[in-house]
């Protein structure tokens, strides 16, 4: 069958993310919006010729329209193999990791993660690499100028193909195999953990909620912690996947998983509450009555992981994100191994991970995962969680207090100033990255500035350099403040806050975090003039 050849001319607006392009579902239908996008990602990538991709997606509004189309692309530009999850469904880390167990080229994942999804909701598209991780930003650049110039697509005039079952299909010379989503990843999640202990852990009348929020995880969660581990059905809530989540935001935090927070504070809570994401990369950890920041959960997870098989021989070493906070620092100086701080975004630490210099690495934003694949990881963090509960035998909150009694408690909020005008989130930033150099020294809300600089990155693997990753003002006391512009919104600008303070007085171990966060913020909107550059003074969203 002889491909078309369709022209086009170049659509504004296609410059990736921090993960990929999201917009709103609308834009992606529009004419052309998707063929340009994928025509020039299959450009930045040097092209398919002969290549076996993974497609896949959260399942969101559109999903299945997108796969067909781009699916035609692909065997249009000379693909040979497109291995695609049932119904167009694969979480993004089971994404990652078909594309590493297939050996493919790479994939196209189709999620704008914990966006709303709906015909008013987001829409998002990113390639992942041959290791199964997202595209360094040297890929995305490319990608970005080929939608600049970009004159022509390319497609079959096919007809769409049924994703509901699995086998072979062809579409023009290429193969599509249409595959389980969940199989090969729940077997890699069986090699990891020690099953037989989270198993007892359930026999045992272990009592635990996972709120899939309508998205893509609930039929893994389903089939792993139901089916192969024996927790008592209805563990797994929302678990059915819907087009526009359900009307909800399916962001596992305790603002948009109030449901699962309220539970977990009431008076019949269970012993352990989960949640994840969209496309299930991201993971919300709540004990009984005892919420678990993302920073703590990753410097929790570093500390205990030599007890699941997986991480038993040690950790190679950690990374965490810059805005996240410290506390795995101290896990990693204790445990003598790497640590690297690295600009907000997963892809950053593709390299450390696929050179070894890594093992766990994990991000504020609610994600944390391991070398196991190239994405944050939700249910593997929910496991893994499982297997320090099943093998300590403690409680989430017995083992929080051991923690901060052993490393100390990194206090940690992030304030979310959203849909700010994009020229006025600028200004701010502007105006605070020319004060910079001036602050040390300065006294706001009766802090003084210790140091204050605009975080910059030297990849130490690959030598690349990533600059303006956020503004970092500290403190007297070590407390610090970051400002940075959100990279996956798609409406106006979003200004994250991110603050933190360092406790080890252990007559201090068990505040309430916004007590001992609101001078820093005071200090920092003080410092940022963001009042009266945005007129905000209160964030939207506090996490
Ligand atoms: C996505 C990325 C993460 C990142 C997060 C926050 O989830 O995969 O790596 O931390 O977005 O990004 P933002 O730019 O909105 O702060
Ligand atoms: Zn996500």
């Amino acid at each position: 069958m002889q491909p078309e050849t369709i022209a086009t001319r170049p659509i504004d607006g296609q410059k990736p993310g921090t993960s990929g392009l999201r917009k709103k579902t609308q834009t992606f239908m529009e004419r052309g919006f998707l063929e340009n996008y994928v025509q020039s990602t299959i450009s930045g990538i040097g092209g398919v010729d002969g290549a076996t991709l993974v497609i896949g997606g959260d399942g969101r509004f559109f999903n299945a329209d997108a796969i067909q189309t781009i699916l035609r692309m692909l065997a249009a530009n000379g693909a040979t193999r497109a291995i695609v999850g049932r119904d167009g469904i694969l979480s993004t880390p089971a994404a990652s990791h078909l594309i590493r167990l297939r050996g493919a080229a790479g994939g196209l994942i189709l999620s704008a993660s914990h966006n709303p999804g709906g015909a008013d909701g987001d829409f998002g598209l990113k390639y992942n690499g041959p290791n199964g991780g997202p595209a360094p930003e040297a890929v995305t650049d490319r990608i970005h100028a080929a939608t600049q110039v970009i004159e022509e697509y390319r497609t079959l005039p096919t007809p769409d193909i049924d994703l509901g079952v699995d086998g072979t299909v062809q579409v023009g010379d290429m193969t599509v195999e249409v595959v389980d989503p969940v199989a090969d990843y729940a077997a890699l999640m069986e090699s990891l953990f020690d099953m037989d202990a989270i198993q007892s852990l359930f026999a045992g009348g272990f009592r635990m909620r996972f709120d899939a929020m309508h998205a893509v995880t609930g039929p893994y969660a389903r089939d792993i912690l139901e089916g192969r581990l024996g927790a008592p059905a209805g563990t797994v809530v929302n678990g059915t996947p819907s087009p526009d989540f359900g009307g909800g935001h399916p962001d596992p935090n305790p603002i948009w998983a109030k449901a699962l927070m309220d539970e977990m504070y009431g008076p019949d809570a269970p012993d352990f509450g989960a949640a994840s994401d969209g496309d299930g990369d991201r993971n919300m950890i709540v004990g009984r009555g005892a919420y678990v920041t993302p920073s703590d959960s990753l410097a929790v997870l570093a500390a205990h992981a030599h007890r699941a098989p997986a991480y038993a021989d040690g950790l190679a070493g950690v990374a965490r994100s810059m805005p996240t906070s410290g506390a795995v620092d101290l896990v990693a100086e204790r445990l003598g191994i790497e640590c690297h701080e690295t600009p907000t975004g997963w892809k950053y630490f593709g390299t450390l991970l696929d050179a070894g210099r890594v093992t766990l690495c994990g991000e504020e934003s609610a994600g944390t995962g391991s070398d196991h694949v190239r994405e944050k990881d939700g249910l593997w963090a929910v496991l893994l969680w499982l297997n320090i509960l099943a093998d300590t035998k403690m409680s989430v909150a017995d083992l929080m207090e051991a923690f901060w009694r052993d490393y100390g408690r990194c206090y940690y909020a992030r304030h979310d100033y959203e849909d700010v005008e994009a020229a006025r989130a600028q200004a701010v930033m502007d105006g605070l990255r020319d004060r910079l150099a001036d602050l040390p020294g300065t006294v706001a809300a009766g802090l003084t500035v210790t140091a204050a600089d605009e975080f910059a990155y030297d990849d130490p693997v690959d030598g690349s350099r990533a600059t303006a990753q956020g503004l970092r003002i500290w403190f007297d006391g070590g407390a610090r403040a970051v400002f940075r512009l959100s990279g996956t919104g798609t409406v106006g600008a979003t200004i994250r806050l991110y603050l933190e303070q360092p406790e080890t007085d252990p007559a201090r171990l068990a505040l309430d975090p916004s007590d001992v966060l609101t001078p820093v913020a005071q200090a920092a909107l003080a410092l940022s003039n963001l009042p009266d550059l945005t007129g905000r003074d209160a964030p939207n969203v506090v996490t």
